[in-house]
């Protein structure tokens, strides 16, 4: 089988579109189709599938675990250290506004750690050890499993500042030679989780601080307003509500107030004038 788009009929692109819709809210617009060859083609290969139709079939077969794959494979991952940096300078100025408390943070869309581990290096720093937690969630099993060993090449480095590295970083040797880690009291107070925002958000918050950036670009907007509908109530009052910078929560809820553009407080109590 070769890359082609035309391999994948446009009954088996709506098809499996349909299935991340509905499993994942994610949504692929008609020129995505190459990026579904791309990124299934292997998988049809291991399977021993010839065609996306047979391969449409075998997801709709039932198969839990399939689509867990699918979702592995299909989603975007994209991620690394200290991504648009200003959100750590609000981060910063934020948990220097009660050092005493107990901060509790969500990565809500954590891919393979990178940013939760740039926000435990923040807290740590700031806050000390036992005076933040963070739980990190993600709908992908392999990014999840990622994060949790929280195992990096060393080249990563390049984007993580010199005091951070120098403080919070270790660096790997003999089989981890190459690699780094992060000092134990940060990988104690991470807590990574397999979680889908689409669906029923249990056991996890009340939280002070969520990140959910990056994600909010994949949702169409009915998903985008049921997800932060489901956030919500998991952020406790005058909570911090961070998005990627080119997504926005404007007009999605009267109890976000604006900080600055993708920086929310949470005030429900309070209805806040959108302008
Ligand atoms: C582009 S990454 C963003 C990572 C990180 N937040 C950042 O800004 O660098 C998007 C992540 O969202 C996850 N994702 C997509 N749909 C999701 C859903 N319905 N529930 C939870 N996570 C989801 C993907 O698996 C992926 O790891």
């Amino acid at each position: 089988m070769n890359t082609h788009c035309e391999d994948i009929s446009d009954a088996a692109f709506r098809g499996i579109s349909s299935l991340l819709y509905d499993t994942a809210g994610i949504q692929l617009s008609e020129h995505k189709k190459t990026m579904m060859v791309t990124r299934l083609r292997k998988r049809l290969l291991h399977l021993g599938l010839d065609s996306f139709d047979g391969y449409l079939s075998y997801l709709r077969g039932g198969n839990k675990d399939e689509l867990q794959v699918m979702l592995d494979l299909m989603s975007t991952n994209e991620t690394y250290f200290f991504r648009e940096a200003e959100h750590f300078n609000v981060l910063a100025k934020e948990l220097r506004s009660q050092p005493g408390k107990h901060w509790r943070i969500w990565c809500a869309a954590l891919s393979s750690g990178e940013e939760a581990y740039t926000i435990g290096m923040l807290a740590q720093d700031i806050l000390g050890t036992d005076r933040w937690s963070l739980v990190g969630t993600d709908i992908s099993s392999r990014m999840v499993s990622k994060a949790r060993r929280a195992i990096y090449p060393e080249a990563m480095l390049e984007k993580v500042p010199e005091y951070y590295r120098k403080h919070f970083c270790l660096c790997g040797r003999g089989e981890y030679s190459g690699y780094f880690t992060f000092i134990p009291e940060i990988r104690a107070a991470v807590d990574c989780r397999l979680m889908n925002l689409t669906k029923p958000l249990a056991g996890i918050g009340p939280f002070d601080i969520v990140f959910i950036r990056n994600v909010l670009i994949y949702f169409d907007q009915p998903t985008k307003e049921a997800v932060i509908g489901r956030i919500l109530p998991l952020v406790a009052k005058d909570g911090l509500v961070i998005t990627g910078h080119s997504e926005s929560l404007f007009g999605i809820s009267p109890h976000l107030q604006t900080i600055q553009p993708s920086v929310y407080r949470y005030s429900p109590q309070a209805r806040t004038a959108q302008v």
